[in-house]
């Protein structure tokens, strides 16, 4: 759904890698690409792996980490392009699993499949990144539309790539 000042909403789904800490990166360079951006932050990411005050001040929206109570408004408007950035092994796996045990799970499990593009910016340890469940998760999401970045090597915040995210939305 478009704002009222005519700008498409991002949802940015931010989860708890400690490179989490740049998000403001992505949100800025979305920004600056026309985005508005609304973040949805998993309970441990919430939890001090960010500066959430600093990305409530950068998008002038509070950050989604928990279920809205019965009867309350939903915050955001529905979204017109989702990023997961930075994703972890435990949100990728519970998401293909169909688990919805968080409101970033629950909120990605509901857009997968619909006309909405998701990109997935993975930072997942080589180790983990072996494991079978999560190569199988990679198959699943895939085949459910889901773009994936290429496997993040590790370096700092800064060599992370954030507008990776933002270039696999406007690809063909
Ligand atoms: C400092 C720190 C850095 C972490 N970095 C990563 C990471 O890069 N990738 C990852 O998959 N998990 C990482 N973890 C582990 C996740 O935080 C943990 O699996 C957590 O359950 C993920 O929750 P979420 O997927 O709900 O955000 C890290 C944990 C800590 C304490």
């Amino acid at each position: 759904m478009t704002e009222p000042d005519g700008k498409p909403f991002l949802y940015v789904v931010v989860c708890a890698a400690g490179i989490a800490a740049g998000v403001d990166e992505l949100i800025t360079a979305a920004q600056e690409r026309g985005w508005a951006v609304g973040v949805f932050a998993t309970p441990t990411a919430v939890n001090g792996f960010f500066d959430t005050a600093a990305v409530e001040t950068r998008t002038g929206l509070p950050i989604r980490s928990a279920w809205r109570r019965p009867g309350d408004p939903r915050p955001f408007p529905d979204p017109d392009a989702v990023v997961v950035a930075p994703a972890t092994f435990n949100t990728v796996n519970k998401w293909a699993a169909g688990i919805a045990d968080t409101l970033a799970l629950g909120t990605l499990c509901e857009l997968t499949g619909r006309s909405v593009p998701i990109a997935v910016l993975p930072c997942v340890s080589d180790a983990l990144a072996a494991h079978p469940a999560y190569q199988d998760s990679l198959i699943r999401l895939r085949g459910m539309g889901v773009r994936f970045g290429e496997p993040y090597e590790g370096g700092g915040t800064g060599e992370f790539g954030w507008e990776r995210a933002l270039d696999l939305l406007e690809a063909t």
